[in-house]
Parts: C-alpha cells; structure tokens; sequence
C-alpha cells in the first residue's frame, strides 16, 4: 500500500479536485500559500528600504521580539537564526509584560500584522515605559498609529490577509531589524532568503494545487496525517520552531489538535507518556520535522531519532519529514512552507475553510469589551 493511502480518508480525492478545493476555500487560503515565494520578494524590497531608513542602528544589550500566533512565529524563526548566527541574547515574548531585565540597552520588536492584539499593545507601552529601543512590524491598526505618533519606526506592510498567511511580511521585516542592530553571520541574514527564493518558487509548483497527489509530498503528508493526533517532532535548533508552526497551522487552518515538542528535550520527559499512549486516545501520528544534515552535522540527535521510534514503536504512525535544500535559509522555508500547504490540504480534507477562525475572533471581540 503507498504510504499516502488512507483508509479514514474517504474524501482524498478531493485534493484533486481544482474545483472542490476552490469552493471550500471560500477565502483563497490556498492562493496565498502558493504565493509566498512572492510575498518573501516584495517583503524583502519593504524591509531592505525600512532598515535603510533606520539612522545609525546600535547594538544593544539583548532583544525581544514581542507578539501572540502567527505574529510571533517569524520572531521565533529570527531567534532561531540570531541563536547559530548572532551574539546578543534574542528572545520571544507571548505575553502582555515584557521581562523584568528590559531596559534601554534593550531592543524591543513589536510585531502584530493587524496591530490590534492587545497583549502585544501592553507590551509595547512597557517596553515605551521602560525606555528601550524599538521597532514595529505591522500593517497598521493600533501598534501603527501610536508608533507613529511616539516617533518609534514602523516597518508597514501590507495588510488584509490573516497573519499566518503572512509570514514573509513579518519574519523578513524582522530578521531584517534584527541584522541592522546585531549583524548575523551570512547564512542566517536576510541576504540568504534571496538566495532561497528559487527553491521556493519551485516548490510552489511542486506542492500547489496542480501538482498531483501521486507526486505532491503536501497533499501526501495532510492525507497520511488525516483522523489522527499529529505530533510534530523538531529535532533540534529550527526545527523545533517550525515545530510549533506545523502544530499552529494544522490547528487554525485545519480545525484540528495536534501537537509539538523538540528534541532533545522530548527525550527527557514525554518519552515516557508514549508507555499509556493507547490507553490515552488512539490514532496518534508522529511527524519528525528533520534536516539533511542532521546525520553528519548532529549525529547524536540522529540517534535521538532513532531510538525514539524504536520506543513508540507501533503504538503510532511515524514518519520523517525533511527540509529541503543545500543552504541553512533554503532548509528552514523550505520545511515551513511545507507544513503550510499540507494544513491548507487537511483542511480541505476535514471539509473546513482554511481562513475561518470563529473561535480567535470570538475571543478577540468578549475581550475587547472586558474593562481593565
Ligand atoms: C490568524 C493568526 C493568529 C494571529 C494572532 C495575533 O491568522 O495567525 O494567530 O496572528 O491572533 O494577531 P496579530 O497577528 O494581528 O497580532
């Protein structure tokens, strides 16, 4: 049996079906991701004439990039990057307070696509209190006009997709801020995605709505994936962000729970949740979003692997899913975009919009009229 026949899957052919597609994704989700390659283009021209602008960038003490969803993730993939290419501390922020330690010697990113989440508004005013460095990466909103108006440098770009779909305008933006104040050594700057665009664009035909099941490795994944529980394994450094990612994506395109950790971490204690994994639900799915050069550059988190299958065993379906390409930045996009086009491809096979996101908005709105 090929490994992307699915018996739980009785609408995979859907994923052929130009037609079917288009009319479950009422909002064109699957149109932006085919275009992200395009996307990372022109957010690279925004970005390389913003940070033109900045006048003379210092180098701070250490950096947080503040924002919530699909507005943190291009923070995590920058962290990722300053952590093999940089040397000042970069973290990530998810909260409404920004950490104790931040002061003016501290360069604080705020990133919100609306510029409307009010975690990261209470993270910039603090970060405005504390008297720290900023920057803004938004397409406007809230986070844009109070930006303006304190003087702090606001990267805008283009607004009116969902913010998961825009990662090319927030990720670019922000490793581009982050490399004007503490440059990175070459295969982690923003230079390097240029030089990814090609293999990007490539495999936007080869995973785009054209390219066949039989030969699509997105539509292959989120159909091996279809009724079941992913767990979505990063084995190490980058692969643990888009980790959280691929868990992100098939969460809010796909309507579905799954699940992520990295390693080695996950040897250390959720190994051992494997030992009552059937009694605990059925159907789980282990994803191990992995590097070429694992084997010759971390050998040992090769054998990490390898062991860990061993001790699942048969109590899930696992697979290996690879990055592509010869550079680190080739590698990196190339496994988010992956991910990206097989949760559109889920979504469709559990027969939901891609876009919707009832529960988020519903949320976003009880909150806006809560006092304090
Ligand atoms: C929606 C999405 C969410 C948002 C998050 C924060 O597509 O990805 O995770 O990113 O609710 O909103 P923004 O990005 O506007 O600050």
């Amino acid at each position: 049996m090929s490994l992307y026949r699915n018996p739980r899957a009785p609408m995979a052919g859907i994923l052929d079906d130009i037609e079917a597609m288009r009319i479950i994704d009422r909002s064109g989700m699957l149109r932006l991701t085919e275009e992200f390659p395009q996307q990372c283009r022109e957010a690279l021209e925004i970005a390389t004439a913003f940070t033109a602008r900045l006048s003379a960038p210092q180098r701070p003490a250490n950096v947080v990039i503040t924002g919530l969803g699909g507005s943190a993730i291009g923070g995590d993939m920058a962290a990722s990057l300053a952590a093999i290419g940089g040397d000042v501390p970069v973290i990530v922020n998810r909260d409404y307070s920004l950490p104790g330690f931040v002061g003016p010697n501290t360069l604080v990113i705020a990133s919100s696509y609306s510029g409307n989440t009010e975690e990261t508004l209470s993270a910039y005013a603090q970060a405005r209190s504390a008297g720290c460095r900023m920057a803004c990466v938004t397409s406007g909103g809230e986070l844009g006009r109070m930006a303006e108006a304190d003087g702090v440098p606001v990267c805008r770009v283009p607004g009116g997709r969902p913010p998961r779909a825009s990662t090319g305008f927030l990720f670019i933006p922000t490793l581009s801020i982050l490399h004007a104040h503490v440059p990175l050594a070459k295969s982690c700057s923003p230079g390097a995605i240029s030089l990814a665009l090609p293999l990007l664009e490539a495999c936007s035909v080869k995973w785009g709505r054209n390219a066949p099941l039989d030969e699509n490795a997105a539509k292959q994944t989120a159909l091996r994936l279809h009724g079941r529980i992913p767990i979505f394994y990063g084995t190490q450094g980058y692969r643990g962000v888009l980790a959280t990612r691929w868990k992100g994506q098939f969460n809010e395109n796909a309507k579905a729970h799954a699940f992520a950790y990295v390693l080695p971490e996950q040897n250390h204690n959720e190994i051992l949740g494997w030992d009552q994994a059937l009694t605990q639900a059925q159907n789980w799915s282990v994803a191990y979003l992995r590097d070429p050069q694992e084997t010759d550059e971390t050998p040992r988190i090769a054998k990490r692997v390898d062991v860990l299958k061993t001790v699942i065993g048969n109590r899930a379906d696992q697979m290996d899913i690879w990055a592509e390409g010869s550079t680190l930045m080739e590698r990196m996009l190339s496994l988010l975009y992956l991910g990206d086009f097989a949760s559109v491809y889920a979504a469709f096979l559990n027969g939901v919009d891609p876009t919707a996101i009832a529960g988020i908005d519903l949320l976003k709105a009880e909150l806006s009229q809560f006092p304090g």
